[in-house]
């Protein structure tokens, strides 16, 4: 099974390399549309009664000032982390590349984001936990996709109370596991305004962001995605490399 996984990842790596898509640790935070900003800030902006007018006339007025400048940072229209949620999936234990570590990687990339805007956090965990040994977990994550299973979570969110979520997952099989899918079939995103956010080994987003857009029907703004030994050992580059991504959201 170890060379049958080892032979995914080099099978991956080598298509990577080959096809030069741009996914794996960025050297830059990805480039965000006008568009995702304008989303962003039209939902931050609702508890204060603002309308989608307003925020354009606003944003008219921003260009103008800093039209030199790369993205203002707004984070004077976070006023409360209320309406935002960060939700991740994660998982501990035996995992490619770090060895058995206490905290999963997107969960640490998970709860710099809580802090940096301020949000409300969920943990999605499974009713029943994956094996902590790395190759007895890769079995189960790939029976449960080719059945495309959809493993029971502990717990739920009031998910009516936020307009934007940010969705963290590692990429399993090419794929979200498949708990990702459980969470995202048990809620309404109508108006919604989701942010992806991935950890993988070379994988990228694998075209997870368009999956979240079909099963959602919400409004998917521009993800980024992280190896996850890179997010293990979130360092000061790191960092400002998420920070420029929130920035250029509008955070
Ligand atoms: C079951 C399983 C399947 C994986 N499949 C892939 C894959 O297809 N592509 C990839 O780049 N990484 C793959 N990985 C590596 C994880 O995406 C990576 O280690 C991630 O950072 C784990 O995040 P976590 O610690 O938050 O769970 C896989 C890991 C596991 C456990």
């Amino acid at each position: 099974m170890k060379q049958q996984i080892t032979s995914l990842f080099t099978a991956l790596l080598i298509g990577l390399t080959l096809t030069a898509c741009g996914s794996g640790e960025p050297a830059s935070a990805p480039s965000v549309a006008d568009n995702d900003k304008v989303a962003v800030q039209n939902k931050l902006n609702k508890d204060e009664g603002k309308t989608e007018a307003d925020t354009a006339a606003e944003n008219d007025d921003k260009q103008s000032e800093t039209e030199t400048s790369a993205v203002e940072p707004s984070t004077e229209q976070i006023s409360d982390g209320a309406n935002i949620l960060v939700a991740y999936f994660s998982r501990a234990d035996e995992n490619y590349s770090v060895g058995t570590i206490e905290v999963g990687n997107t969960q640490i990339l998970a709860e710099y984001i809580v802090d940096e805007v301020g949000a409300d956090s969920f943990h999605i965990e499974t009713v029943t936990p994956y094996p902590a040994d790395y190759d007895e977990c890769c079995d189960v994550a790939k029976q449960e996709l080719n059945d495309k299973a959809r493993p029971e979570i502990t717990s739920s969110v009031d998910m009516e109370q936020y307009d934007i979520v940010f969705l963290g997952y590692p990429i399993w099989w090419g794929d979200m596991p498949m708990a990702v899918y459980t969470f995202m079939e048990s809620y309404d995103w109508s108006g919604k305004v989701v942010i992806p956010f991935c950890t993988h080994e070379g994988s990228g987003l694998s075209g997870t962001d368009s999956s979240i857009a079909s099963v959602t029907g919400a409004q998917v703004l521009t993800a980024i995605d992280m190896r996850g030994s890179t997010a293990q050992k979130l360092n000061d580059d790191t960092k400002q490399t998420v920070r420029t991504w929130l920035d250029d959201l509008g955070f």
